[in-house]
């Protein structure tokens, strides 16, 4: 007799330890089968290409926008297999972004492992991520034209994003608005389609697939706003990404421009962090010199607030869905994200 598999569960850090049994089953199992789609959609025959694409799928991660999927699903529906290769496609674009992200900041750690840049070069990881968006595409293609045509509607939206943060705000630009719009296009527009395909595939009327996509756009943009709160106050070993990445890129993030804003500050914010955030960071000891004074600084505290702000904007779009535990779960993942910064 052989012993039964152990009972799927849920990813554990994701804050959904108490939600209710029988979701966690089969959002558990739908995970089980997206990690095999993962993991078979990606080998390649030439060893050193299969190498390569692997790395980071073997490293990890949260697989935060495959579970969205999946509970959204659960929502009105069923996780079908239509549902699955869609999580997969999500996360698989997630993975080809990460790979040409990791180029664009020079960054050398990604999911607790050597980003693929410094562990093989920067063209290695730019042809990756290409090899990885063409699997995404392969995807999506079994789903249908009109996932086909979202799919490339995000990827434009999240390009454009990435491409305004590179270029930063213009002279006439509010830098807390084009900070904000340009979050909810490079990480927002990802995250509003994972719940939208879950909504899709799995049956649900138009009414909750469209509440699934605005409470994702919501919660990518709070997602996001963690992610830059955690590049400041998180070591390492709990991120698996190098702490003061943005200082190092002179991205000036939620933060950051809270702390240097007098309406937060008290009045003038120290002359020392202004002069420090003045251009892009590059000499560690001064990186770890303005990590300090951001860890002090009352913008860190006020960058919660609005993360907390989106968190419940998010959780609002809750109130057009069924009553159903896949909801509560939701729930829970919108009070992860604010949650995870802590
Ligand atoms: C990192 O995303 C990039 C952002 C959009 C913030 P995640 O924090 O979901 O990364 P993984 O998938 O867990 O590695
Ligand atoms: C990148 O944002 C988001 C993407 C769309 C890939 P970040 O540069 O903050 O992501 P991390 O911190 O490297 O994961
Ligand atoms: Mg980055
Ligand atoms: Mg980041």
């Amino acid at each position: 007799m052989t012993a039964d598999r152990a009972a799927p569960r849920l990813p554990a850090s994701l804050g959904l330890d108490r939600a209710d049994p029988a979701l966690v089953e089969s959002v558990g199992g739908g995970l089980v089968k997206v990690e095999d789609l993962l993991r078979t959609t990606v080998r390649s025959d030439i060893d050193f290409v299969d190498e390569a694409a692997t790395h980071l799928v073997r490293a990890g991660g949260k697989r935060f926008r495959p579970l969205f999927t999946l509970l959204s699903a659960a929502v009105s529906g069923e996780i079908t297999d239509d549902v699955v290769t869609a999580a997969a496609a999500v996360e698989l674009v997630h993975l080809a972004t990460l790979y040409h992200d990791d180029v664009m900041d020079e960054a050398t750690m990604r999911r607790g492992e050597e980003s693929v840049n410094a562990r093989w070069d920067n063209t290695i990881a730019i042809l990756t991520g290409d090899f990885l968006f063409a699997h995404a595409s392969g995807l999506v293609a079994d789903l249908g034209t009109q996932a086909a045509r979202i799919i490339a509607e995000t990827m434009r939206e999240l390009v454009t994003g990435q491409m305004r943060e590179t270029v930063g705000p213009l002279p006439a630009d509010d830098p807390v608005v084009h900070y904000l719009a340009v979050i909810a296009q490079k990480t927002g527009s990802l995250i509003a389609t994972a719940g939208r395909y879950g909504g899709m595939f799995s049956g649900a009327p138009a009414a909750h697939v469209e509440a699934l996509h605005r409470f994702g756009d919501l919660i990518g943009t709070a997602f996001q706003i963690s992610d830059d709160i955690i590049d400041i106050a998180s070591p390492a070993d709990e991120s698996g990404k190098t702490p003061g990445t943005d200082l190092r890129e002179g991205v000036l993030t939620l933060p950051m421009l809270y702390a240097l804003s007098p309406e937060y500050t008290g009045g003038e914010p120290g002359p020392r962090l202004r002069e420090l955030l003045a251009a892009p960071v590059t000499d560690d000891d001064l990186v770890d010199e303005a990590l300090t004074l951001l860890r002090k600084s009352p913008g860190l505290e006020q960058a919660v607030r609005t993360l907390s702000e989106y968190a419940d904007r998010a959780r609002a779009e809750l109130a057009d869905l069924p009553e159903c535990p896949a909801r509560e779960a939701l729930d829970m993942l919108a009070h992860y994200v604010v949650a995870r910064t802590r």
